[in-house]
């Protein structure tokens, strides 16, 4: 396979003002919105690290710790965390930030598993990962400990 790449020429990061139709019946976002934004800023990472169309083949965890309230700022940050031989794990993380208030909270976090396509349709392998800093061998360590009880979860 090519070079190796930096998680650091993937990571994304875009935000969005939550707006009434992003809500619920309670006034906080609705979860299938965040859901539908994690999905892209996840898929751009996965296609910026293996410059192919990527597809989602798995959320392996999505957790909502806080929620993002109508006029929130919501930021997301994704970055490449794990590399198979076609797949590739992306960590999500939401923020929420009350524009008057100026409180910041984490709302959201997600690792989702992308697969990248050749011009056939069939997966296609990607570039490994080149990890320099400590942070980023340790998520690496960690998302292959995910991978591999994930792995061991879809065989049973
Ligand atoms: C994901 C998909 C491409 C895998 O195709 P496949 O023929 O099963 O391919 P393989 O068995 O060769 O697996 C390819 C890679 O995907 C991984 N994979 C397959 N299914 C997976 C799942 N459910 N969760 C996590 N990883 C999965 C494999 O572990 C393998 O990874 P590796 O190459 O890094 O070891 C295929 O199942 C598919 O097209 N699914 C639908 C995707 C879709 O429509 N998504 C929503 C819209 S984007």
């Amino acid at each position: 396979m090519s070079q190796k790449k930096s998680p650091k020429d993937s990571c994304v990061e875009t935000s969005y003002i939550v707006l009434p139709s992003h809500t619920n019946a309670l006034g906080g976002v609705f979860g299938g919105t965040v859901m539908s934004w994690i999905d892209m800023v996840g898929a751009i990472c996965a296609q910026r690290h293996s410059n192919r169309i990527c597809v989602t083949a798995s959320i392996d965890a999505l957790h909502f710790i806080h929620p993002l309230e109508l006029g929130d700022t919501a930021t997301l940050f994704a970055r490449i965390v794990y590399t198979g031989r076609t797949s590739m794990m992306i960590s999500v993380d939401v923020y929420a930030e009350n524009p008057i208030r100026r409180i910041k909270a984490q709302c959201v976090k997600a690792y989702l598993t992308f697969v990248a396509l050749g011009e056939d349709r069939k997966p296609t392998p990607v570039p490994e990962l080149l990890l320099t800093t400590e942070s980023e061998k340790q998520a690496y360590a960690d998302a292959k400990e995910r991978r591999k009880a994930l792995l061991a979860q879809s065989r049973s």
